[in-house]
């Protein structure tokens, strides 16, 4: 077996005992006699796995019991519509905090349903930088205040939650959800994809304060009411039973290192590797400002387009691969989830350093 160290920002590199506990099963699991992406989702070999994996995720995040858990179709961006159609129910109004490209669909998104407050952005610096918020700036009469609290594609996470006092804090969490501690209760809904820190791509999760459901638009169509998730179990269709499968043995994974807490210090003593490397390199330069960097997506440049695509070129050979920045910004991104082992991150280090001597 030969793996490589994937710094992909999504999908992204999964636990290897995850995937060699998912062979071990793919054609017989546990004496079922079927693979688990062949059994009825209402079975009770699948419904054990199912509810499995939601009481692993509540036990990792401490969710609160007067909060929802859901699996879902369509990845974070069917829930850049879903979180207005449900939440806009008072006064069609909502705050939005601009941090990148993802909130800048969320914001395209809601706008076709309500009024959007654009509260801060942080365009002015290619979002490189989380603007400073706080609590005056926000309507207390919006239904909901959204935020990205990890900029996949700029590397910026918010360092603190703004402050937005009894209006519903609705997240989208897609890049760092259960790779550092968040307190549940001091969100309204947090959503993410999977296909970054949790598992293949397919399946997003939705946790949701439980008085946010059922006060949908009229316009709602029946799959993007969280009420018809809620009341059937996220069983009123076929749920994506072969993702929310490994994302359970994702979640076991987490919880047998020690939880969210454990991987937090890992991540940060990770991050911390390449942002030191970064701040002290002649050649090469992160472009967050330090107060709003991403333990998750660390984005750098040579400052020479060319001197990056060699660095890229000659990373992949030695099997660091998917190091090119996302589109939008170019220069190179390493993602570094929860599933990045430490070697990873240490012998990107070392070959950037050696890269460095070689091209001063
Ligand atoms: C922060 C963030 N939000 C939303 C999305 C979109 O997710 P999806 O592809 O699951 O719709 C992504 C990335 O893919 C992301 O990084």
């Amino acid at each position: 077996m030969s793996r490589v160290f994937n710094f992909s920002a999504g999908p992204a590199t999964l636990p290897v005992e995850v995937l060699e506990k998912a062979q071990k099963d793919l054609v017989d699991y546990k004496g079922t006699g079927m693979s688990v992406m062949e059994m009825s989702h209402r079975s009770s070999d699948y419904m054990a796995i199912f509810d499995a994996a939601i009481a692993s995720l509540r036990k990792l995040m401490a969710v609160p019991d007067n909060y929802e858990v859901m699996f879902m179709h369509g990845g974070a961006s069917s829930q850049f519509a879903m979180v207005p159609l449900n939440l806009f129910s008072k006064s069609k109004k909502a705050d939005y905090i601009h941090t990148g490209e993802w909130s800048k669909k969320a914001i395209a998104e809601a706008k076709r349903y309500g009024k959007v407050n654009v509260v801060a952005s942080s365009e002015d610096k290619t979002f490189s930088y989380i603007p400073k918020v706080t609590k005056d700036m926000f309507d207390p009469e919006a239904d909901y205040v959204h935020i990205t609290t990890n900029n996949t594609i700029y590397g910026t996470t918010f360092p603190s939650l703004p402050e937005v006092g009894n209006v519903p804090l609705v997240a989208d969490m897609s890049s760092n959800i259960l790779a550092q501690v968040y307190d549940v209760s001091k969100f309204g809904l947090i959503y993410a994809g999977a296909q970054k820190n949790i598992g293949p791509a397919g399946v997003a999760i939705v946790i949701v304060r439980k008085d946010l459901i059922g006060k949908a638009m009229d316009i709602t169509p029946t799959m993007f009411n969280y009420k018809t998730h809620a009341d059937n179990g996220s069983m009123f269709n076929t749920p994506p039973t072969y993702a929310i499968y490994i994302a359970g043995l994702v979640f076991d994974w987490l919880l047998e290192r020690g939880g969210v807490a454990a991987m937090q210090k890992i991540n940060e003593e990770k991050a911390g590797w390449l942002y030191d490397f970064l701040d002290n390199s002649s050649l090469f330069k992160a472009t967050v400002e330090p107060a709003s960097r991403s333990t998750m997506n660390v984005p750098f440049v040579t400052g020479s387009d060319e001197l990056d695509a060699t660095f890229i070129k000659e990373a992949s050979a030695k099997g660091l691969k998917t190091l090119k920045g996302h589109r939008t910004v170019g220069g190179m991104r390493a993602s570094i989830y929860n599933a990045m082992p430490q070697e990873g991150v240490k012998s990107l280090v070392a070959f950037m350093k050696e890269f460095e001597l070689r091209n001063k």
